[in-house]
Parts: C-alpha cells; sequence; structure tokens
C-alpha cells in the first residue's frame, strides 16, 4: 500500500485529525480518565462487540470490580456473572487470570513494557498496543477493523484487508503515520473516525478532517473499499432444550450435557439440550431418558428463539416438563434453582432466550 506523505504534509494530516478529534469526541465511560485498568476492560470488552452494548455492561463490571485488586479477588463464577450476555466468555476468563498476574507479578499496575503486556493472557497485539498507548501514551499504532478500512480508503488499497501480507502493509502504514507525541489522542482519532465518519456504509466524506488525502474518494472508489469479505457459508442448527419445573417452580441447570456447550453455552450452567435434526420433542425425549434418567415425562413445546453465533444460525427450541421431582443424579451435578433465578448464575445468552421463553409460558398459564 502507497501512502507516502512530504513530513510537512503528514504534520498537516496529523495536526487536522487531531484537531477534530479533540473537537468531537464522544465521551465514553472509558474515556473519562487514563486509568489503565478501566481502558483494558474497555478495549477486551469492545472486541466483537457494539460500543452501545457494551456500556450498560460496562457500567455494571466497574461498579463491582472497580480496580484490578478486586476483580483479582473474585470468584471466577462472579466474573462470568457480570459478563453473562456478552458472549465470547473467554474473554472474561483471560481479564480475570491476567488480573491475577497483574496484581502477583506487576504490583497490581498494567505493565509498561509492550512484551509484558503481549504475555498477559488474552491481550494479543492489538489490546496491547490500544492500552499502553490510550494509557500510557507509548507510541504504538493500533489496527483494528475500523482503522484498517480508514487506511485502505486512505490508500485506495483493494482486495481482502485480512489477508495476512495486506494486514501486514496496513500495520505498517498506520506505525508511519503515527503521532508519536499525541499516541493516545492519535488512535483514538483514527477509530472514532473509522466509527462515525468513516464508515462501512454510506461514509460521511463532506465532514472528513483528512479527505484531501483520500485516494478512494479521488479515484471515486470509497464505496468499493474495503473489499467484501469472504464469508463462511452459514450453518443452520436446531438445539432443543428442556426447561424441567418441578412443583415448587425449580429447575435443573448443567454443565456439559452435550449439545455443543462450548459453542453455544460457553461451559457456563445451562439447560439439559441437545442438537435435533427432524423430530426435536421425540430426540429431546431420549436425551433426556440416555443422560438423566428421566422417562415418560410430557415436553410442552414453547416459541421458538433464535441467536446467531458468527456463521451459525442457531434455533432454540425450548420445551416445558412438569416433574414430580428433579432427577436425584442430576441434581448431584447440575444446579437446582427456582426457575426465576437462573440470572443469578453465569449463563449465556441462549440460555438467558430459553428461559425467557418459559417465564413468558409461566406467566400466560397463570393468566
Ligand atoms: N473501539 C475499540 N476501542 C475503542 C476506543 N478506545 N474508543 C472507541 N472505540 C473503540
Amino acid at each position: 500500500m502507497t501512502i507516502h506523505l512530504k513530513p510537512r504534509s503528514l504534520r498537516t494530516f496529523q495536526s487536522l485529525l487531531l484537531a477534530w478529534y479533540r473537537a468531537h469526541r464522544r465521551e465514553f465511560p472509558w474515556r473519562a480518565d487514563r486509568d489503565p485498568y478501566r481502558i483494558w476492560v474497555a478495549e477486551i470488552m469492545l472486541q466483537q462487540t457494539r460500543i452501545a452494548a457494551v456500556i450498560p455492561y460496562y457500567d455494571c463490571f466497574l461498579r463491582r470490580f472497580p480496580d484490578v485488586r478486586a476483580l483479582a479477588r473474585a470468584r471466577q463464577r462472579e466474573v462470568l456473572k457480570f459478563w453473562s450476555g456478552l458472549g465470547y466468555y473467554s474473554r472474561a476468563r483471560n481479564l480475570h487470570a491476567a488480573a491475577k498476574t497483574i496484581v502477583a507479578q506487576h504490583g497490581g499496575e498494567f505493565p509498561r513494557e509492550l512484551e509484558a503486556a503481549l504475555s498477559l493472557p488474552g491481550i494479543g497485539r492489538y489490546t496491547a498496543a490500544a492500552v499502553l498507548s490510550i494509557a500510557y501514551d507509548a507510541p504504538l499504532a493500533v489496527l483494528d477493523g475500523n482503522v484498517a478500512r480508514v487506511l485502505a480508503r486512505l490508500g485506495a488499497v483493494r482486495g481482502d484487508l485480512r489477508a495476512p501480507r495486506a494486514w501486514r502493509s496496513l500495520s505498517e502504514t498506520a506505525q508511519q503515520l503515527l503521532a508519536r507525541e499525541a499516541a493516545s489522542d492519535w488512535n483514538q482519532a483514527l477509530m472514532e473516525l473509522g466509527e462515525t465518519i468513516c464508515t462501512p456504509h454510506s461514509p460521511r466524506c463532506a465532514a472528513c478532517p483528512i479527505r484531501r488525502w483520500c485516494e478512494a474518494r479521488a479515484e471515486g472508489l470509497v464505496d468499493q473499499i474495503p473489499a467484501p469479505r469472504k464469508k463462511r457459508a452459514a450453518v443452520n442448527i436446531k438445539i432443543a432444550a428442556a426447561i424441567l419445573r418441578d412443583p415448587h417452580d425449580r429447575t435443573l441447570l448443567m454443565k456439559d450435557p452435550g449439545a455443543h456447550d462450548g459453542v453455544f453455552f460457553s461451559r457456563m450452567w445451562q439447560f439439559p439440550a441437545i442438537e435435533v435434526k427432524r423430530n426435536a420433542r421425540s430426540e429431546l425425549a431420549n436425551h433426556l431418558r440416555a443422560t438423566l434418567g428421566v422417562n415418560g415425562i410430557a415436553l410442552e413445546a414453547l416459541p421458538e428463539a433464535r441467536h446467531g453465533v458468527t456463521f451459525r444460525n442457531v434455533t432454540l427450541l425450548p420445551f416445558l416438563a412438569h416433574v414430580e421431582q428433579l432427577p436425584a443424579n442430576a441434581v448431584i451435578r447440575g444446579r437446582v434453582l427456582p426457575l426465576e433465578s437462573v440470572a443469578q448464575v453465569p449463563i449465556s445468552s441462549a440460555t438467558r432466550k430459553i428461559a425467557a421463553a418459559a417465564a413468558a409460558a409461566h406467566t400466560l398459564h397463570r393468566h
């Protein structure tokens, strides 16, 4: 990729973008100060998750775990509870493990050295550069999807930006353009430009402070860059789940029951469930018999719910089953709790949707 700016032009380019950012930056809870812990948590939550979805979780998480020591001290299930619904739960497990390392090995301060930051669990090149630059002004350029789109349009880069060679070349360009004396604002300025002006669709070029350097605009290619990513073919999957309900309105959650639990239920508490092909009711009944020894119960189909996990389209098929007693063998491995309290333990969004279907059915039955 070719973005060659002469030194004077580079300085103009940098100061226009920095001035734009300082005038237009949005206030976010992680922009209130330069606390590396708060910036780190935000960067982890913002991976694969939209800003609007992150903000409420972020506020609750920081109220419960206000600093790295509070997070390091917490039980993992407490951390997962506060992550519950955000998805990609290994992020929370890594965050927790890294907090313990920071307390044990770095005196409770997020490391300032790139190598030390990179050796923490869950911290790759992007996150390390983001935290060290935003918190400490370390002269490290960040490259995420937003920044890559801005740079690709500036240099009219065709082809798949995520191809290793293209991405490497974009990283080099990002590093060359970096305003080294203002790395924190600079990196956030490029992200902000990508999020608010240089958007994937209908970018607002007229409001762009650096449009005079944009080759894509000069060549009329803004709508073609970046080139669409090659998507994996979607896979359709159906998961049937059983909400067992005893006369005291208690239900049973499990940890392992074999319905791709690592993918859909993220190794957290879930209803007994199984992937089904044709006859959801009978396949689920067989599964309950084989794994829990539950026989001859009536499974009442509740409204299905949709659940998208990257390239998978998941249809969740909840079934309600009234039982006299929850199966004793499963009670030992599983967890018994009032149906309305399932959100008190770490559950994924899929489990939350299934529980919501059961709660809605319960309200209907009562009225
Ligand atoms: N996306 C990822 N990190 C961000 C940040 N620090 N500010 C705004 N958007 C972001």
